[in-house]
């Protein structure tokens, strides 16, 4: 099949090496995208809700079995169609139908990004009071985590980070996304090994692991499966186009395989050593790890609080959580930019500045309906950025998914030659994609869309 780097509309404009990655930068920037909030955030006050070790077992099973195929095929689809995530679809089937599917992901990657970017703008409050001791100047976190929400202060610091992402995209492929993922990526390991060699040292850390590893299957339920396999896609950056979106701009000669087996491994990596951090962290100081999406904002800085040099390691741990959201918003601002410089053939300079500051305005209402601002942006018993979430997460995204797996197990024919895999690969590519990934995708969207419930 001829190479579209030339001939492709996104890339025929640009038609140079500004626009591709290398072998490692790909790599890197894939793994840049899928190690993020997710993984420290959400994970592990899932893991601890849904039943610990068992759970984390579980994650790692859907993440081999359905995660790794789709996110394969998202590779595929991308470097095959050599465009944004409705072209590639388009140019692969000659359907415009399946452009329209596309393009829902684009738009889902862009309110994902808008909500995102609150969250990473509290990591940078929170890693600035750390350093500066201000974080342990109070004892009651859960009220200074509300009073920061009802100040304008996370609204400074989202539009930080949309800027610093917007600062990143605006250089371009090689020169802006992959060098920065080459900086950013070693500095996130580096921080990671830090802090997990501190909390395993703390004294008492053995029952945190415990928790966190010796399996008790009892707590398992068909739920927590479901949870775990939304997580799995949630955690690889799966159907927003994301993936689909950095495949576009990835060599031919680039192994697919070897690189979804690179990045699913990046990215239980870092999951496994979050949990290192989180539960050890947590047991020690009698905290606990299920509290949900407060654990990270308001039970942790009350452990660093209580540990020695707690301000340094407060402040490493929520700037590694900085890079991390960093890393998997400038992959989804990339979704939107790659469309509109391809729909209106506009330049990728205008293309980001303006989509930054329209995501900016976008998560507004996020931003400030968690404080108590805006009472009205509160309905149906969730919080603006409550609902956001839900869509995205819950909606959006296992739908994507179930459009680029029947995409490549269905409908496009040229798939098994873009994947490059052998025969025996290409086999249980093949089944996984067509029987074992649309099922249960589907099974996880009834699920999490309130359809179907336990
Ligand atoms: N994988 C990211 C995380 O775990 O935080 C979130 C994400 C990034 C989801 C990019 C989807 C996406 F397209």
């Amino acid at each position: 099949m001829k190479d579209q780097f030339q001939s492709g509309p996104l890339h025929g404009k640009v038609n140079n090496k500004e626009e591709r990655f290398s072998s490692s930068g790909f790599i890197l920037a894939a793994i840049g995208s899928a190690v993020g909030l997710g993984n420290m955030w959400k994970f592990p006050y899932i893991t601890g809700q849904y039943g610990g070790a068992a759970f984390f077992m579980l994650f790692v099973i859907c993440l081999l079995l359905v995660g790794l195929p789709v996110l394969l095929a998202e590779l595929t689809v991308g470097r095959g169609g050599r465009g944004n995530a409705s072209t590639s679809l388009i140019r692969l089937s000659g359907r415009k139908l399946w452009g329209g599917f596309g393009f829902i992901t684009i738009l889902g990657a862009f309110v994902i990004l808008s909500f995102y970017a609150v969250v990473a703008g509290w990591t940078l409050h929170y890693a600035m009071l750390s350093f500066t001791g201000k974080l342990f100047e109070h004892k009651d976190y859960a009220l200074l985590f509300s009073n920061f929400n009802a100040s304008w202060m996370p609204v400074f610091w989202q539009f930080i980070v949309m800027l610093l992402t917007g600062f990143v995209i605006i250089r371009g492929v090689s020169a802006g996304i992959e060098k920065f993922n080459k900086i950013l990526i070693p500095g996130l390991v580096i921080l990671l090994l830090v802090l997990c060699v501190r909390a395993l040292s703390l004294e008492g850390a053995g029952e945190g692991v415990a928790f966190f590893l010796k399996p008790d299957f009892s707590k398992l339920s068909a739920e927590s499966a479901l949870v775990a396999l939304g997580h799995a896609f949630f955690s690889l950056s799966l159907g927003m186009g994301a993936i689909m979106t950095y495949g576009a701009y990835v060599d031919k000669r680039q192994s697919l395989g070897l690189a979804t087996l690179a990045i699913g491994i990046g990215d239980l990596a870092y999951a496994f050593l979050a949990g290192l951090i989180i539960f050890p962290t947590t047991f020690v100081y009698g905290l606990e790890a299920s509290q949900g999406p407060g654990l990270v904002f308001v039970a942790l800085p009350a452990a660093f609080s209580a540990m020695p040099l707690g301000a340094i390691f407060g402040g490493l741990f929520f700037v590694l959580l900085a890079f991390a959201a960093l890393t998997s918003m400038i992959s989804l601002l990339e979704v939107p930019v790659a469309f509109v410089r391809e729909a209106f053939g506009w330049s990728r300079k205008f293309s980001v500045v303006l989509l930054t500051l329209l995501c900016f305005l976008v998560g507004l209402p996020s931003a400030l309906s968690l404080g108590d601002k805006a009472p009205w942006l509160t309905f149906g018993g969730k919080s603006f950025f409550d609902w956001m979430d839900f869509v995205c997460s819950n909606i959006v995204l296992p739908l994507g998914g179930l459009v680029v797996t029947l995409f490549v197990g269905y409908a496009w024919k040229g798939a098994a030659e873009e994947a490059g895999l052998s025969t025996w690969w290409l086999r249980l590519w093949m089944f996984m994609l067509r029987y074992v990934a649309p099922i249960l995708v589907l099974l996880v969207f009834l699920y999490s869309s309130g359809i179907l419930t336990f």
